[in-house]
């Protein structure tokens, strides 16, 4: 399997970087605690595609996606959306910061790629 190490230590809370793996983008957000706070309430019967957000994170503050829609394969625009974390402007996909379809036709969350920590908080290797 093919490997990359990232260096996150310059990404602010609420930035979202855009790195590659394997050829495909890669989304790799870090989350403010307000911002950790608001995905974690979200009843799982308000989800087209159920998944809780501790269920989709390593690391509260680090939410890690493809950057491809699962509807037919845009790549969506990071921190905006009416959930304020990614909307795809194809066919107006919004995503949440769980990275989690909200709203839209995507029948799918954003998928969430292999990764671990190097070093915490500061790498990941994908
Ligand atoms: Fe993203 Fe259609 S490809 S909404």
């Amino acid at each position: 399997l093919a490997t990359a190490d990232f260096d996150l230590s310059a990404v602010e809370f609420g930035e979202t970087i855009t790195v590659k793996w394997r050829g495909k983008p890669i989304f790799i957000r870090r989350r403010k605690p307000e911002e950790i706070a608001e995905v974690r309430a979200v009843p799982l019967q308000h989800l087209r595609d159920p998944e809780t957000d501790e269920d989709r994170v390593l690391n509260d503050e680090w939410i890690i996606v493809l950057a491809i829609c699962p509807h037919l394969g845009c790549v969506p625009v990071s921190n905006a959306g009416e959930y304020n974390g990614w909307f795809c402007p194809c066919h107006g996909s919004h995503y949440d910061i769980s990275g989690r379809i909200r709203k839209g036709p995507a029948p799918l969350n954003l998928e969430v790629p292999p990764y671990k920590f190097l070093d915490e908080p500061e790498c990941k290797s994908l």
